[in-house]
């Protein structure tokens, strides 16, 4: 018992240290089968949702017959509505008792207890079948009230460890979008102005354009800035941003392409694009990232959303280049009939240099008919 207790602290995961508590609790009492449910937050009275489910006893070929976790309809169910230990001699002729689905062992004597602290329930713990056909007796209920307690700490431990780290996620988004302001901004400012004074000191005009270049490039790039601090800032407020859903969606595709795709936003994007066209973008973004890295080979891929008379989503890529003979497959056609649907067009080419231009246009007003 102090086993699984211990393993509560070490740095085992959630399914670990319920699964050792399971089989503390199996062995202890010297039950056949054994199982522990945790509640899905979400769970309601009437619809219960095991985020957990860990048992013992059962093979894998029995599992595998019965099927998915039990809906906690029967006894389960009486565990969470009403939480406090049962124990059965014959749990099959109880009132509440529901049946067992096809292919599952009999089971007469039971056990069952709530998982919960004060008045939170998170699940339950129970056991059948005690050896030699004897019922459970109430040190076995002693022993599984402990466990079912400890449970009930690895899970709201595992609850407030998640949150945590969401919070710190949040802290990240605030001190990033600082720092992004006062010092990258400032410093690329600093930098194009020193530029643009040494374009005063030559008189080699070629030069002089070169530099004039770069100084738009460094505009550029503090216009992206300035949008993502926005984005982020937004996002803060719980407000959804399109912009930082597709710079989280290109951090995520990086390791699936072998290389960061280059994001580039220009017009009002979030004020413009709802939450609806926003999930069109994304899915549409998704597909177009997802066949960069499967057909074309590229070095390096750019994604532009504009928001000027109308909306484009555009993907570029140097790799292989596509070729218009290859027979459109599910992403293409479907990515034709999103556009249609939203009253826009996609569109599918070779690039100027190589590679592939893939865009996907959409008017302003698609914006409201699909919101
Ligand atoms: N970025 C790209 N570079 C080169 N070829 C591409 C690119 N995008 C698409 N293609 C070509 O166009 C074809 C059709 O793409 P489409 O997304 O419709 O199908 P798919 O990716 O093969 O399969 P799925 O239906 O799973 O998306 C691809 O099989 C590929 O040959
Ligand atoms: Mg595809």
């Amino acid at each position: 018992m102090l086993d699984a207790v211990v393993a509560i602290s070490s740095d085992l995961n959630l399914e670990a240290v319920l699964r050792r508590i399971v089989r503390a609790a199996a062995k202890l009492s010297g039950a056949r089968y054994a199982a522990l449910g945790v509640l899905a937050p979400s769970s309601t009275e009437g619809g219960i949702q095991f985020a957990e489910f860990v048992s013992e006893g059962l093979d894998q070929a029995t599992m595998a017959r019965i099927g998915q976790c039990p809906h906690g309809r029967g006894i389960l169910g009486l565990l969470i509505s009403e939480p406090q230990a049962l124990r059965l001699h014959d749990l099959t002729v109880h009132p509440r008792s529901y049946g067992f689905p096809g292919g599952h062992p009999a089971m007469r004597t039971f056990l069952g207890v709530p998982i919960r602290i004060r008045e939170q329930v998170f699940g339950n713990l129970y056991l059948t079948e005690k050896e030699g056909g004897r019922d459970f007796s109430p040190r076995d209920e002693e022993m599984v009230v402990g466990l079912a307690g400890a449970a009930a700490v690895a899970v709201e431990n595992a609850r407030l460890h998640q949150r945590v780290s969401e919070l710190a996620v949040l802290q990240d988004r605030e001190r990033i979008a600082r720092d992004l302001h006062d010092t990258v901004i400032q410093r690329l400012f600093a930098t194009g102005m020193s530029l643009q004074g040494m374009a005063r000191l030559t008189d080699d005009v070629q030069v002089g354009d070169r530099i004039q270049g770069a100084v738009d490039e460094l505009d550029d790039t503090i216009r992206d800035i300035r949008g993502v601090i926005f984005a982020l800032q937004a996002h803060e407020r719980g407000e959804q941003s399109v912009r930082v859903a597709v710079l989280m969606l290109a951090g995520e595709m990086a390791p699936t392409l072998g290389l960061e795709p280059r994001v580039h936003f220009d017009g009002p994007v979030d004020a413009v694009i709802g939450a609806k066209l926003g999930e069109h973008l994304i899915a549409s973004l998704r597909e177009l990232l997802t066949n960069v890295a499967r057909h074309a080979r590229a070095s390096a891929v750019d994604v532009h959303l504009r928001v000027g008379a109308d909306i484009s989503l555009t993907v570029t890529d140097d790799g292989v280049g596509f070729e218009p003979r290859d027979a459109p497959g599910h992403g293409v056609r479907n990515l034709h009939r999103r556009a249609r649907a939203l009253g826009g067009t996609f569109a599918v080419s070779a690039g100027k240099h190589g590679g592939t231009v893939a865009s996907l246009r959409v008017p302003r007003d698609a914006v409201e008919a699909s919101d």
